[in-house]
């Protein structure tokens, strides 16, 4: 069911930092930062040849990586995002098969326009999971 890797998300604790990191001594592209406000995030993407890292800072008060970087000072890997072709047919799929779906189990808009969800790290190898119809 599920595609391509679209992105690894590692949540930062200085995205001008990590910015600097992956573009001068990784040697990769990285996307000018943008705000935003309704995930509670600020967010640059590095372009690998094979899929995305989404650089992810903390913004505003109730931000839902802000309890992460609290236990992770230094940042750290936060999500792994999987393609699908339809989220709704997706998510009913891993509904029946006893994946919890966070939030209220409708879809939202995510960092790429297209519509998101997030699984319950624990029903995937404590692995956080977000899957995205392209
Ligand atoms: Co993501």
């Amino acid at each position: 069911m599920i595609g391509k890797l679209n992105h690894v998300a590692i949540v930062v604790p200085d995205l001008d930092r990590a910015m600097t990191t992956y573009r001068d001594a990784l040697g990769a592209t990285v996307s000018e930062p943008i705000d935003l406000p309704e995930h509670g995030v600020r967010v640059a993407f590095v372009e690998l040849p094979n899929t995305k890292i989404e650089l992810l800072l903390p913004l505003g008060e109730n931000s839902p990586v802000a309890k992460f970087l609290e236990r992770n000072v230094d940042g750290g890997m936060h999500h792994l995002c999987y393609e699908v072709d339809d989220i709704i047919t997706a998510r009913d799929k891993l509904v029946a098969a006893g994946a919890r779906v966070l939030g209220n189990g409708e879809p939202k808009i995510g960092a790429h326009g297209k519509p998101v969800l997030f699984l319950h790290p624990k029903d995937f190898c404590g692995t956080l999971v977000e899957i995205e119809q392209v």
